[in-house]
Formats: structure tokens, sequence, C-alpha cells
């Protein structure tokens, strides 16, 4: 591997297709005689759908059909297995039956020949119900029906009877709202229909899977299906799995007879395709007289749908981040009156490290101990909940490298000490972590007689690099330029490829598409070596030969590959190449610290994060550019959980009342924090995969929110332990030391 591309910081290649508007999203498609579908959706949270008026909408302009629960044909569901390909979250189809689950359910669904006309025949649909009480929140699913066992649970030593009696100790609890991923794209599918091969654009985080589901759903192969999803306007989790709208849109492809385009309003993307859940996480924790932990229990519950099981497994770090040897941590669910919840950047982990690390500030405090200290000696050495060894682990060098650049230790720990004119300044940190993940991939690379490469795979870009990446591994082996690779993704025509999420795709992808690129140079050579090639009288597998910077040489003469396929009248050497998942022999994670200076003015009640220095420990960085942007794109996220997220819901009702952008705050460039500091500590994780890249999309979120309510704390004496931490509730019973 040379040094010279791997590493690099590269632009997006994709970049100028993106900002000059030629990259085409979902809803850019339009296929010939395109219709245009509009949802009608539920306006209660729970309940009957009794009747429908549908006389009105019918005469409306323009209008082809109208779906319905007794208007939709009868489909199969999806038994929804990710090993399986076919996972989606919310099993229940659309218009299955005359239920109604959660507000903003698709009820109906009107096709038109454009888009204004669908809209307005579907504001004329009358629908009523019978409503029942709202499960509208998860205090309400609590007290209603209790919880139900989850996932991810772990168990090792007595939590409990090592609780009572220890030196110190904490029980706290702590709470995080519904979250709403808000992509600026919006959620679209493209469907159309030739006899019974379905093709579907959709803005989709996951082809291969998408393809599987509707594959299960219409009883059709999957060879009959094409999805595509070439570019998406970002998802965050949100578009990982398919939502109903996909399933409503095929259908009314296939029963009008033409492709159709579904939008989801953006008012249904805080209904119908997903959400952080709201979860509550009781901490109790205990130390001996040294400040090392000696009892951890994690207990999470987390709101649900009523017609499936989402588990956030808060968890999910715990187990292993801190070394401890009576540790508890589980989760459960409790059904609400809200669609099914889905992985939101850094599911389990972004809520838990709220958590866990807002409760380790809380620890070390009431052990005496600066936080930064505890940590250090605290962090476990090895995963004590698998019993391996961490493949590559440099939490201690990040938190200390963080910590001296932030200048933690000019810190003083009294509670508003720091000021800085009419402003109280704090400090505080917390650690960061996300499990390293690699799957099966596949790929193809074709190294092409115009002096090209041209490379495939059914993974996706999300916005995040991947093509380029992928680019920069095919340069580093064939000595090719960026501009002569050519990269296709987001699209099931190609080999397999995984999902974009997890912070897996990196670590997925490269391997395949680098065992993909020496396949072709061997076929190449396989060409090179045959009787009439270049080197006749080589052996193909001969040590000798040697392909780099565009050329086979053998004993110091070099032939272009170019040469190589012309003299043979080939139009290319093909690779492909099917890689695997990650080993057990390790416990394979990325680790960091973020610490956050947030400055607290009382008079007018002004909170602002001013500073954020975070060392992150991912392995190997493939891209440095696009690397440190998923890390500061991660922070800016984290305080906008911090501050300013949730989707609220009338607890009396179950209605979400701020599903817009107007109301749903995130944050904006006037909260970015003058300062942002990324420290990408860039050790090459080799255990993991040949490249050393643990994966870089979802750890900078993690322990962000902590770190900003350990700060608060610091500048205020305020413990926010339920997010976000609005202004209004460091107001509330201001002590003492605000009003000096
Ligand atoms: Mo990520 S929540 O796996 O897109």
């Amino acid at each position: 591997m040379s040094d010279s591309i791997i590493g690099a910081g590269p632009k997006r290649i994709d970049g100028q297709r993106k900002v000059t508007g030629e990259a085409p999203y979902a809803a850019d498609h339009h296929p010939d005689n395109m219709a245009y579908g509009y949802g009608v959706f539920s306006t209660i949270a729970s309940g009957t759908i009794t009747g429908l008026d549908l006389e009105a909408a019918r005469q409306s302009p323009g209008v082809i059909d109208i779906f319905h629960h007794n208007h939709f044909p009868e489909l199969h569901r999806t038994p929804s297995s990710m090993a399986q390909g076919n996972k989606v979250e919310e099993t229940r189809l659309p218009f299955e039956d005359n239920r109604v689950h959660y507000e903003g359910q698709f009820v109906a669904l009107v096709v038109a020949d454009t888009f204004d006309n669908a809209r307005a025949a579907a504001r004329k649909v009358g629908v009523s119900y019978q409503r029942d009480d709202a499960i509208a929140n998860l205090d309400q699913g609590v007290k209603a029906h209790g919880t139900k066992p989850g996932s991810g649970n772990h168990e090792r030593g007595d939590a409990e009877g090592n609780f009572d009696g220890a030196a110190h100790s904490i029980d706290v609890t702590y709470t995080t709202p519904v979250e709403t991923h808000n992509p600026m794209e919006m959620h679209a599918s493209v469907a159309s229909w030739e006899g019974d091969r379905l093709s579907i654009f959709e803005s989709s985080q996951g082809v291969v899977q998408q393809r599987g589901a509707l594959s299960k759903i219409f009883g059709i192969p999957p060879s009959h299906i094409r999805v595509e999803s070439p570019f998406i306007g970002s998802g965050f989790g949100s578009k990982l799995w398919m939502w109903p709208h996909a399933v409503a849109a095929s259908v009314a492809a296939r029963e009008t007879g033409r492709p159709v385009q579904l939008v989801v309003p953006r008012p249904q993307m805080f209904t119908t395709t997903g959400h952080r859940p709201e979860t509550r996480q009781r901490m109790r924790l205990a130390t001996d007289d040294n400040g090392r932990l000696v009892s951890l229990r994690h207990e999470s519950i987390n709101t649900t749908s009523f017609t499936d099981q989402y588990v956030e497994t808060c968890g999910s770090v715990t187990q292993s981040l801190y070394s401890c040897p009576n540790l508890t941590v589980s989760h459960e669910t409790t059904r609400v009156n809200r669609g099914t919840p889905t992985s939101m950047r850094a599911p389990g982990a972004a809520p838990g490290l709220f958590a866990l690390e807002s409760a380790i500030d809380e620890m070390a405090l009431a052990a005496g101990v600066d936080p930064l200290e505890f940590r250090l000696n605290n962090y476990a050495d090895r995963d004590e909940s698998q019993d391996l060894d961490f493949s590559s682990n440099h939490i201690r060098e990040a938190t200390e490298k963080a910590a001296e650049k932030f200048g933690w230790h000019d810190r003083n720990p009294e509670v508003g000490s720091m000021r800085d004119g009419h402003e109280i300044v704090g400090y505080g940190m917390a650690a960061c972590n996300w499990e390293a993940i690699k799957r099966e991939c596949e790929a193809r690379v074709s190294l092409r007689a115009d002096g090209t490469a041209y490379v495939t795979c059914a993974t996706q870009d999300i916005g995040t690099g991947t093509y380029t990446i992928i680019a920069q591994t095919v340069s580093d082996i064939t000595g090719l330029g960026l501009e002569k690779i050519t990269v296709r993704l987001g699209d099931t025509s190609y080999p397999n490829g995984p999902i974009s999420g997890g912070s897996w795709t990196t670590a997925t992808t490269l391997p395949a598409v680098a065992a993909a690129t020496r396949e072709a140079i061997k076929e190449l050579k396989g060409y090179a070596t045959s009787e009439k090639g270049d080197f006749a009288d080589v052996d193909n597998d001969s040590d000798s030969l040697v392909f780099e910077n565009g050329q086979l040489t053998h004993d110091g003469q070099g032939v272009n590959y170019v040469d190589v396929l012309k003299g043979q009248k080939l139009a290319s050497a093909d690779g492909h190449a099917h890689t695997q998942g990650a080993d057990d022999r390790y416990s394979y994670r990325s680790f960091g610290a973020h610490f956050v200076e947030v400055r607290w003015d009382p008079g007018i009640s002004n909170l602002r994060v001013s500073r954020v220095v975070s060392a992150i420990d991912v392995g190997r960085v493939i891209n440095s550019l696009t690397a440190r942007n998923q890390v500061e794109g991660a922070i800016v996220m984290g305080l906008g959980m911090a501050h300013f997220e949730a989707t609220d819901y009338d607890a009396r009702n179950g209605r979400p009342v701020n599903n817009n952008y107007a109301e749903y705050v995130v944050p904006v460039h006037a909260d970015q924090p003058p300062e942002v500091d990324v420290i990408l500590l860039d050790y090459p994780d080799l255990e993991f995969n040949e490249f050393g890249a643990r994966g870089i999309g979802e750890i900078g979120i993690t322990g962000m929110a902590a770190a900003v309510a350990n700060a608060v704390y610091h500048a205020t004496g305020k413990r926010i332990r339920d997010l976000p931490i609005f202004k209004e509730k460091l107001m509330e019973n201001i002590p003492a030391v605000q009003s000096a």
C-alpha cells in the first residue's frame, strides 16, 4: 500500500455532480407517463377507521385511483430478517386493515396525473374514526401495560450485592426524548412495473435489503426487482430499511399500470419513517475508597410501536467501556401509539452514553475524583463483557491528547467558579465509543482498454464519501488517477453490498473492492502471459510480474495495461470478489473523548457551546477530509441532541406537535461553536482489515450530549438529567452562585 492516496484528503469525486444539480435523487426521476401519489394520513393516534368518504376526491381533477384498506391487493409480510436480506422496521403493510396505531399512518393513497392534483384530491378524502385512548408517551405506556424484555442484555458478577455498602454510590435516572432524523431529502419512491418486474428509485441506505423485502412482500424473485439509490440527501438511519410508502407506491404503480412517484411529506417524516425512541435509563454506580468502580447497573426502557418491538440498546457501550467486575445491562420496551422507531445515528450509544457519561461525571464527583482522572482510572483494558482483547484501543491517549489541547488541567473544579465577564464558563468531558463492524460484501472492478477503471457495488454513498474512498482504493492498487476511476453504487443490479449504516461501510466495502481489483489484475496477467501476450514466456503467477502505476512489469520491461488489452482486442480485464465479515478473535471497537466548554450568561439566560476538542481513535483514516467532516457533523448533531432536539407529543392524544422544520429545532450555522477541533489518532487496526480502518460515521455523536451536560453542571450547578438541555431548565430555582 503506498502512502500517497490512502489517508490523503481528495475532495469528493461526486461533489461537482451534487453541487451542479446533476446528481439524481429519488424524486428527480420522471419516467414516461408517470403519475403522482399523495397520502392521506390518520389524524388520530389510536383507533379504527369506520368510514371513508371518497366522492369529492374521486371527482377532483386528474384523479386516477384511490387506495385504502378496502381497495388494496393482498400482499405478504416480509419475515424482516437482516441475515436473509429482507429487513424492515415496520412489518405491518400499509392498508392491511382498518386499525390505526399512530397519528400520521397511511389511511389512503390518492393517485393523480400531477402532484398538485394528487395533493388537492387527498385533502378532499373524508375519514371517520372510532377513536381509542392513545398511549402518548413512555410513562403512559409503562403505566398502561408495563414493559417487555428486550435484547442485548448482559450480566456479570453481582452488581446488586456490591452496591449497598460500597464506599460511594449514586442512583440516578436519565431520560431522552424522541428525536427525528430530518434529512434534507424527503423519503421518496418512484416505482414502475414491466410485466412482473418492478423497478424502483428510492432514497435508501440499503437497496439490497429493500429488494429482499419487496421480493417477500410481492412474492416475486429478487431478480425481478431493481432498487436504485445512487445519491441520497442523507438519512441518518431513517433510510436503512424500507417504510410503508415504498410498498404503497409499488402497488399504485402496478394497479394503475403507470409509474408512480410518492414523496413522504415532511410532517409524516415525523410519523411513518422511524425516529429515535424515547428512553428512561436508571443508572446505579458504586466505587470503592479509591474511586474504582465496583458495581454498575444500566437499566433502560424505550418506547416502541404497537406493531413491532424496536430495542434501543442503550447499554451496548456500558458493558465494555469501563472495567467493572459486577455489571448489569438490561433493555426493556413499552408500547406507545407512535410509528415504529428505528436506528438514528449511533442507535443505543447516543442516548446510552448520555446516561452513562453523565453518571460517570456524577460518580466521580461523589467519589471526590476529577472526572478525567476517574475515567483514566476506570477505563477497561480489555472487553470484559466478551472476555476478549480489543483489537486496538487508544482511548487513554485520545483522552489525554484532547485534555491537553483543551486545557482541562486549568479547570477550577468548583461549580460556577470560572468567569469571563458576564459569562460563567463550564468545562465538561465525556468518552465516546462505537462498535466496529465489518460484513460480507461483493464488488466488481474492470480495468478497461480505454485506460479507465470501472467499479460497481450495491452499497450506497449517503453523503459520507463512499464513492471517493472506493476510488482511492482502486487508485492505490492500480496507480490510476481518481479521474480515471468510475464508481457506481446504489443499484441492486451491481454485486451485493452492505447497507450504509452502523459505520461499517468503509471496513466492509474497501476489502471487497481491493480484492476485486487484484482479481482484475490477475486476469490481466493471464492475458499478458497467454500465448499471444506481451509476456508469453512468463509464468502468470510469477512474483516477478508486477502491476504498478498502470504498467505490467517484468525484468525491467514494462507494458501499459491498455496495450496488453488492445494487443488482444479485449475490452477489459475483470475481477469480482466476495469478502467475509469480521471474525471473533477480538473485540473491535472505536474510542475517543470529547471536551466541551459552555458559556452561561445568567443575566440574559443565554447558553452556548463555545469550544469543542475531540480526539477519536477510529483506526486508519482513509480520507482525511471526509473523515473529519463526519466527526464534525456528528459533533454538531450531538449539540442538537444536547440543546434542541425533541419531538413532542401531546400527552392527551399522542399527536406529534412540532412535526416541521420550524418547530423541531436542529442546530444551524449560528449554533456551530467557533472552535471545533477534531484530532484523528490514525492508528491502523490491521487485525480488523488490511486497511486498518474501523469506520467513522457514528462515534462522533456518542458522548456529546453528556459532555455538554457535564459542562453545564460545572457552570451552573444544575444537573440536567432529561434532554434536551433547554435554557428554561437552567432558569428554574437559580442557585445562589449564579446571582453573584
Ligand atoms: Mo446509521 S443509524 O446505521 O444510518
